[in-house]
């Protein structure tokens, strides 16, 4: 079969190296990709919100199957598009991503089924906002409504911060329309968990647990980026927890959105955050995550294009996920100055050191090709994953693997798995 993935990260990347151990897989083409990911596949030179020119793509080269990596095209209906040509694709409608899509719909239909997430009032004026604000505990959590690159969300301490936030969100636009609409939300506590899952639009199984460390500094200090590392499996996450989240928030968010006539085929990614009252949502994503794909894929057995064939035709009952009994450790290498501003194009070395090795993965994530050597193009550059039999062995060997690659202003988080050391 002929596979196209959309998309250019490091979770991309990991998508296409899975899709790349498929038998069924003879050819893989990735839009727009990066370098990297072009030693795996094909590189097509279409932007991911070019619907229709992919479609066309699509059809022209006889694409058996698509992959839709990242959230905007897939908020932005390019399933639609795919389907209305006949176009085989993984991923939810527009009506179903709208889970990720707007943080008013999500919060609305998990008060309405009773899926535990934080209390929360949606406003679309901004008067009103300031008016609840005035009466409520101290800190409070802000939230744009529209996808806004993982920086929408504000924790807020005081007063002050929250009005100067809904300021910033609705009245200055910060954000743009994402923005038109705010959550704002009781601040909870505890430890986070992502939980990925696979879905066909009945049937929801989850796949191995991870944690992200988002912010950019050791010790979790520093602004938000888009992940700086991940591991799997979360210690914390306990088969009792795992048990009380199938049946109190997996399978009634699945459920909920078929009764509401969305029903969800891709993967719905659930961050969890595991407080002293039991596990809460406080989001969906309605794709894999990134750097979570990079250590729950490389650990997963089934053949991940069987798998997503059988979301896509509503067979996922009939399949057996299964992953390793081992661990997973992913560290970002970042270009110094991420997320806020950075230089790009410095020669990258050492990547050779990854060949034939079954256990260590270099991930590219924001990488250019330059004179024939690969050069630094982006905030987050590179993903090192190791595996280990233990959350420790996997830990110790991504740093090492760490040192193999070098390049100028190369900056990465040293603590990444401190949190599964305390446990
Ligand atoms: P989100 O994009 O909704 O996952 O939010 C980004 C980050 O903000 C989360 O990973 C949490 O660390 C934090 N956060 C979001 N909602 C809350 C909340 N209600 N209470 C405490 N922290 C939150
Ligand atoms: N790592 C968090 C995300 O992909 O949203």
């Amino acid at each position: 079969m002929k596979v196209l993935v959309i998309g250019s990260g490091g979770r991309e990347h990991a998508i296409v190296t899975s899709l790349k151990k498929s038998p069924k897989v003879t050819e893989i083409f990735c839009a727009p990709g990066n370098a990297g990911i072009g030693q795996d596949a094909t590189l097509v030179p279409i932007k991911p919100m070019e619907f229709e020119k992919l479609a066309e793509f699509a059809e022209t080269e006889k694409i058996d199957f698509t992959v839709v990596g990242m959230d905007d095209p897939l908020v932005g209906g390019i399933v639609d598009v795919f389907e209305a040509r006949s176009l085989r694709v993984f991923g939810p409608r527009k009506n179903a991503a709208i889970l990720e899509g707007s943080k008013a719909f999500s919060k609305d239909l998990m008060k309405k089924y009773n899926i535990p997430t934080a209390a929360y009032e949606n406003f679309t004026d901004a008067a009103a906002a300031e008016a609840y604000l005035k009466n409520a505990k101290m800190p409070i959590v802000l939230k744009a409504d529209g996808l806004a690159l993982g920086k929408g969300v504000l924790i807020c301490n005081t007063l002050e911060e929250a009005l100067a936030g809904v300021k910033e969100i609705m009245l200055d636009k910060k954000f743009g329309d994402a923005g038109s609409t705010l959550v704002v939300e009781e601040f909870m506590t505890g430890r986070e968990v992502s939980v990925l899952t696979f879905c066909d639009g009945k049937t929801i199984k989850p796949m191995t647990s991870a944690q992200d460390h988002k912010r950019a500094m050791d010790g979790d200090k520093g602004l938000n980026t888009g992940g700086m590392g991940t591991f799997s499996p979360s210690p914390f996450y306990t088969k009792d927890i795992e048990a009380y989240c199938q049946e109190n928030i997996f399978e009634p968010t699945v459920a909920a959105m078929a009764k509401e006539g969305r029903p969800f085929k891709g993967i719905i990614f659930f961050g969890l955050m595991l407080t002293e009252d039991g596990p809460k949502v406080l989001e969906y994503n309605a794709r894999f995550g990134d750097p979570e794909a990079q250590v729950v894929l490389p650990r997963m057995k089934n053949d991940l294009l069987t798998v997503m064939e059988a979301c896509v035709d509503g067979k996922l009952n009939t399949v057996d996920l299964q992953f390793e009994d081992n661990a997973a450790v992913c560290v970002i290498l970042a270009s110094d100055g991420y997320p806020v501003s950075y230089e790009k194009g410095f020669e990258i070395t050492g990547l050779d050191a990854f060949a034939g090795k079954d256990e260590y993965f270099c991930f590219h994530a924001g990488t250019a090709q330059k004179d024939g050597h690969f050069v630094t193009n982006g905030g987050r550059v590179l993903g090192v994953t190791a595996k280990g039999t233990t959350l420790t062995e996997a830990r110790t060997k991504a740093y090492e693997a760490t040192k193999w690659v070098d390049f100028k202003g190369k900056y990465m988080r040293n603590d990444i798995g401190n949190a599964f050391l305390e446990a």
